[in-house]
């Protein structure tokens, strides 16, 4: 995986080396009002990030993730993600979020594109899609903003606290930009 640059973000790809980071930010309880996020300790996170896949390309499957670095701020200011089930999905699922003192920028809604872009630009994928509970807004907002239309409700499609709950499913399709029209795009690399 590489390191993605935007405007004013730096998308770090998770490893062990900096896996210690993630499980930090991963720790901060507001970001588990509206998501499971795993409850395993520091060493046991350390463990299940260095066993993932480290290079995105054509054909892989499992979990990546980055660290979100805001010019001008050395610690991490969120997390990105995007997995593939399985070895022959043709759909990514993303994932983000942005601790508190850094909402309402843009900066959730720029890291979605740029995970977007490099899903798309790295893997034979025909269409991302994201998850979110409906009364989470924010999230709704960014996913909209990044070019995803709401496509159904999932009647218990996801955890929070340990309980199902219905989530609203977002998909963005290949070769569509943020703004619905349609793209010339290379197959993958
Ligand atoms: C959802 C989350 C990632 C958004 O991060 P962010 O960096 O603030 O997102 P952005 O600034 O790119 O965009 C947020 C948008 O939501 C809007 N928004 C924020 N709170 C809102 C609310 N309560 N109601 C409606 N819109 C809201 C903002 O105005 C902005 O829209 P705009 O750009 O049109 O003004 C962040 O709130 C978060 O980490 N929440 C907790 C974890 C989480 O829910 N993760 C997603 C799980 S699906």
């Amino acid at each position: 995986m590489r390191t993605i640059r935007t405007e004013r973000l730096r998308l770090e790809p998770a490893t062990a080396e900096n896996a210690d980071l993630l499980w930090r930010v991963l720790q901060e309880p507001d970001l588990r009002e509206y998501q499971d996020l795993p409850d395993v300790d520091v060493a046991q996170f350390r463990r299940m990030v260095a066993a993932r896949p480290s290079e995105l390309q054509s054909g892989i499957s499992g979990r990546f993730e980055w660290l979100l670095y805001l010019e001008g701020v050395h610690a991490p200011v969120g997390w990105a993600s995007l997995r593939v089930a399985e070895r022959a999905s043709s759909a990514g699922e993303i994932g983000y979020s942005v601790l508190r003192e850094y909402r309402g920028r843009g900066i959730a809604t720029e890291a979605v594109l740029a995970v977007v872009e490099e899903a798309f630009a790295k893997l034979a994928l025909r269409r991302l899609r994201a998850y979110c509970v409906p009364e989470n807004l924010a999230s709704r907002r960014v996913l909209e903003a990044a070019g995803f239309r709401a496509d159904g409700v999932l009647p218990h499609g996801a955890t929070v606290r340990g309980r199902p709950v219905d989530v609203v499913g977002y998909v963005r399709e290949r070769g569509v930009d943020s703004s619905g029209q349609t793209i010339e795009m290379p197959a993958s690399g």
